[in-house]
């Protein structure tokens, strides 16, 4: 557990706080109001319900940030019990620990929740519908978190950031091992920075007052895609990375299709997320995906 110790006003826990969303809502800036208590898997696993509530019942805190999943989303579907303990009946234990603590839970999702046949960008009123374990296991944390009296969903995607494994730091490491490349081209999403994510957490929970005006503040809507504007392709954004990135790429990268890059499970061909109900509730709009990704491109190539 690490606390960050103010004069209290608002506390805030965060779990998974060694993922990517988790890390860097522990190194981003809070507002000094507010004492922010993290925690690892280690020190809280969440289908552990026994820990959820004690754990909760000793840091009484006023907002619960849930950044732990299970995230493999391969490997989930030769694991369905353990996706399903992690993203469904762990959301449940701190719904239920929110609801005893009177806590506001703030959940993260995913775009996996939808099938990927829409026509155009996703908005919050469209019907889920996910292909694989993840996506399933996902929607039904969705509904865990939304049983929480006071809870908010935000759904993201493609999560990319400095710390931790992603897409872009893949795509570095076959850029340095291979002369050449094939990318998936036909699966389109919005690629979202992982501090762009935390710095938008706070937000929210500034703008709701930790929860305590959350119905005024949110007009009683509880499920908001939180994603950035762009939409890409993985090839797309692959050759985005190599083009900002310092190292480059000298090789060849082809695009392929899906069919020629079979995977486990399923995943949607469109994930492009509409934010514009996180824009007209809370004012917020995350960068550009040219603008996101420099800063984090230059944290992985030269630890800054
Ligand atoms: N990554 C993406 O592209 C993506 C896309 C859309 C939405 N999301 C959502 O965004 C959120 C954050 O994702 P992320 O990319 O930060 O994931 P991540 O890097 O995989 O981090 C997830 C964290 O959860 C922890 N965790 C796993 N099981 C746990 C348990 N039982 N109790 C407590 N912690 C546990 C993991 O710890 P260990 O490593 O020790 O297991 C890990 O540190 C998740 O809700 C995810 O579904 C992610």
């Amino acid at each position: 557990m690490r606390q960050h110790t103010t004069s209290r006003a608002l506390r805030v826990l965060v779990t998974g706080a060694h993922g990517q969303v988790g890390a860097e809502l522990a190194r981003c800036t809070w507002p000094t109001s507010v004492d922010v208590v993290t925690f690892g898997s280690a020190e809280l696993d969440i289908t552990d319900r026994r820990a959820v509530l004690n754990t909760t019942a000793e840091v009484t805190p006023d907002v619960i940030v849930n950044a732990a999943a299970y995230t493999a989303v391969d490997k989930a579907e030769s694991e369905p019990e353990r996706a399903l303990a992690v993203n469904a009946t762990g959301v449940q234990h701190l719904a239920d620990a929110a609801n005893t603590t009177g806590a506001m839970l703030v959940h993260i999702s995913t775009d996996y929740v939808f099938d990927g046949t829409k026509d155009g960008w996703y908005t919050e009123e469209d019907q889920r519908n996910p292909l694989g374990v993840y996506g399933e296991t996902k929607s039904l944390g969705e509904d865990a978190a939304l049983s929480a009296e006071r809870s908010i969903v935000l759904r993201t995607a493609w999560v990319y950031g400095a710390l931790g494994s992603n897409f872009v730091a893949t795509m570095l490491r076959l850029a340095s091992e291979r002369e050449e490349l094939g990318v998936v081209d036909d699966q389109v999403g919005c690629p979202t920075a992982a501090g762009d994510i935390a710095r938008a957490v706070v937000a929210v929970i500034e703008a709701t007052d930790g929860g305590r005006s959350l119905d005024s503040a949110t007009g009683r809507n509880r499920v908001f895609h939180l994603t950035s504007p762009t939409d890409v392709s993985w090839f797309e954004f692959a050759n985005l990375i190599f083009k900002t990135s310092k190292a480059g790429f000298n090789g060849r990268c082809r695009p392929l299709s899906t069919d020629e890059y079979p995977t486990p499970a399923a995943r949607p061909a469109n994930s492009r997320l509409d934010a514009m109900l996180l824009h007209d509730t809370f004012g917020l709009r995350l960068p550009e995906l040219t603008e996101a990704l420099g800063p984090v491109l230059a944290e992985m190539e030269t630890g800054r």
